[in-house]
């Protein structure tokens, strides 16, 4: 049994509840003849915007996903959502660790791990994201900073909980700036990445978790990257943004 294809959208800080409404309505309409069997499809919206997008697309094939997640159950922590808010909400999925909060927000590889635990407790699926700078890709030091990533996020998890996590592998330099990695770096990072799951998690393990490539990567793209071999799907920002590009990215993605 191969990996299913997951294809994720973070909609990042865009749409207002009525735009988001408008989007998955149309969306649902682009996505009506995709067997859900082959592909787990995901939206991020804002927080805000999670109450209007969830009735709209309830038992539907088009599941919901938030941005983050605060490690404590609740407190005193201003301008954050704890885990058992997000599943008040209805959400399934959420992403951890977005190389934005990781340099705007201060999101470092504990914070990150603590983020998870909380997810994987309140039985929430997460989307872990990793990634190189520019300047470290350059510097040749893309493997050192993904291990340190892989090995501080993922800590303490068992083998059996590390197979249902997905991992995001989004290089910095590629996000937001058209430029995406080649179909080429990216299976060469990411083959990468599933081999040090191996070596903490077991092969069996790495055989099973799903790592998706995010930068830039549009409906243009989506098939050659998801054709390689250790590229499960994709964590798309701008290019979700829009129903017809989005389900276009999704049916050339699943044509690989
Ligand atoms: P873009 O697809 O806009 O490059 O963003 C990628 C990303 O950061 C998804 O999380």
């Amino acid at each position: 049994m191969g990996r299913k294809v997951i294809i994720a959208g973070n909609w990042k800080m865009n749409k207002t509840g009525a735009e988001g409404r408008a989007l998955v309505e149309a969306l649902l309409k682009e996505v009506a003849s995709f067997d859900p069997a082959e592909v787990d499809i995901v939206v991020c919206p804002p927080f805000t915007t999670l109450a209007e997008v969830r009735p709209v697309i309830a038992g539907t094939k088009v599941k919901l996903g938030a941005q983050n997640v605060h490690w404590e159950d609740h407190g005193a922590f201003t301008g954050e959502i704890s885990a058992a808010m997000l599943k008040e909400a209805g959400v399934e999925y959420v992403i951890i660790g977005h190389s934005e909060r990781r340099q705007y927000f201060g999101e470092t590889d504990e914070t990150v791990n603590r983020r998870l635990q909380a997810a994987l407790k309140a039985g929430l699926k997460p989307i872990v994201c990793i990634g190189e700078l520019l300047e470290e890709r350059e510097g040749g030091r893309t493997e050192e900073v993904l291990r340190k990533q892989i090995r501080g996020g993922f800590a303490g998890l068992d083998a059996a909980t590390m197979a249902g996590v997905v991992i995001a592998y989004e290089p910095v330099w590629a996000i937001g700036t058209g430029r995406t990695a080649t179909p080429q770096i990216a299976e060469e990072t990411q083959a990468f990445i599933r081999a040090e799951v191996a070596a903490l998690f077991g092969a069996d393990c790495a055989e099973k978790v799903r790592i998706q490539y995010g930068g830039s990567m549009k409906a243009a793209n989506a098939r050659e990257l998801v054709a390689q071999k250790d590229i499960d799907g994709g964590l798309i920002g701008g290019a979700a943004l829009e129903a017809s590009g989005f389900a276009k990215l999704i049916s050339e993605a699943l044509a690989k």
